[in-house]
């Protein structure tokens, strides 16, 4: 890949946020090319060999709900083959077992292809009890079973990938009908973590635009109803604290991210679809500075937050409606509004544009996303003994 060189940055404790960088050439080449260590040189060449070097290393995990199963399909395709797909399903399975219908159709693709995978139902007592024996419950319900959203999800696969010893995971969501997309996606996973020289890193993509039929033509909008509003109050705190206005950043609800497993295992997490905004909020508490940190490593490290803008549009499933957009907004807008380190008065105007948006009521406050804590907390040892997850990532069905 040839990228951009980020310029600018903003530096928030220990955290530094880069600019969104723009892609020039998605093949950059395969070898280092040295032309491009030349100090004036504007755009970095991060030559094909570095990123297998990460790709080979690397779980995606797919969150999946009901979705077609063409469309995993597609997703699978687009995979660098290099990467080991986890899959956590939470589809039904009754009266219709689509979970079954999922792992079938995963089961043959990957014998084609000559793949490995895992597959794992979010609600599965063999997925329970990896978390019971990891003594990590809180993301357990009353009935013993691991909760449900797509956050959850995630966590379950950022578990496996631990156990099956990855050293980064991404995540790809399963409706996207552009499998190239997801090839690009997965690309810009291990350019942006390649560029770092910390152990925690983090790459997340601005997609290029979401395509929409206006009339009778296609109209390449650049930024989702919700993301525009994240995006907006997540760079008032930020502007807040450093007293500079600022817009860099763009990638607040950025379903489509990476990080490196060190820093995957120190972030704390928050339920549903609030997950994505809330990794700043996780990052602004624990390495800005603000609040005491005292793992010395991370906060001399430092932790690169990457943003990269993808050539190619977004096409996924649908909008869910209204409602499911409200959802987005309240849980991503209530994760800052309940921060310690969100300030009043921008509490304040969180609240208003929550009350104007009829998302909270007029004597109402955002009620918390549930919060998970930091899963460097599991015994991944205890949990890896529950059941060998490497025998179906070598393709032998159970
Ligand atoms: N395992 C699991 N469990 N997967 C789920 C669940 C769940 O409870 N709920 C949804 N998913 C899967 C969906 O099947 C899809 O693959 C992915 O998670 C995203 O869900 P969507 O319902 O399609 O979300 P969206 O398109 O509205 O929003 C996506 O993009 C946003 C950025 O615009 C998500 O990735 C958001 O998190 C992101 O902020």
């Amino acid at each position: 890949m040839r990228i951009d060189l980020p310029v600018l940055t903003e530096r928030f404790g220990a955290n530094r946020f880069y600019q969104v960088q723009k892609i020039y050439e998605l093949d950059g080449g395969i070898e280092q090319d040295d032309e491009f260590s030349n100090p004036f040189h504007v755009i970095r060449q991060i030559p094909y060999e570095r990123l297998y070097e990460i790709e080979k290393n690397m779980a995606v995990i797919i969150p999946v709900k009901n979705e077609r199963l063409r469309l995993l399909e597609g997703v699978l395709s687009g995979i660098p083959h290099a990467c080991l797909p986890i899959i956590i399903s939470n589809s039904q399975q009754t009266p219709i077992d689509r979970y079954r219908m999922e792992r079938e159709m995963v089961d043959s693709f990957c014998r084609y292809a000559k793949k490995k995978y895992v597959i794992a139902h979010q609600r599965s007592p063999r997925t329970a009890a990896l978390f019971k024996a990891g003594g990590y419950t809180a993301l357990l319900d009353e009935e013993g079973f691991l909760r449900n959203g797509k956050a959850e999800g995630m966590l379950a696969g950022m578990a496996l990938a631990r156990i099956l010893g990855k050293r980064y995971v991404g995540f790809i969501d399963a409706d996207n009908y552009f499998p190239g997309s997801v090839l690009e996606y997965v690309r810009i996973f291990s350019a942006g973590l390649s560029q770092s020289n910390s152990p925690f890193s983090m790459a997340r993509v601005q997609w290029h635009s979401k395509p929409k039929i206006v009339e009778e033509g296609l109209y390449f909008a650049k930024w989702g109803r919700v993301s525009r509003i994240t995006n907006e109050y997540l760079n008032r705190l930020l502007g807040y604290y450093t007293g500079f206005e600022t817009e860099a950043l763009r990638t607040g609800n950025a379903g489509e991210h990476a990080l490196t497993m060190e820093l995957a295992l120190m972030l704390d997490y928050s339920a549903g679809f609030s997950i994505e905004t809330h990794h700043f909020v996780s990052l602004l508490e624990k390495f800005g500075g603000i609040l005491p940190n005292p793992d010395t490593e991370s906060m001399k490290a430092g932790v690169d937050i990457f943003q990269i803008q993808s050539r190619n549009p977004h096409f996924h499933a649908a909008d869910k409606g209204d409602e499911h957009l409200g959802d987005m907004i309240g849980g991503s807008l209530s994760v800052l509004f309940h921060s310690p380190v969100c300030p009043d008065a921008l509490k304040k105007e969180i609240l208003g544009e929550l009350r104007k948006r009829h998302i909270v009521g007029k004597n109402e406050l955002p009620s918390q996303p549930h919060r998970y804590p930091p899963l460097a907390g599991m015994d991944f040892e205890a949990a890896a003994k529950v059941y060998d997850w490497t025998r179906q990532s070598n393709f032998i069905h159970t």
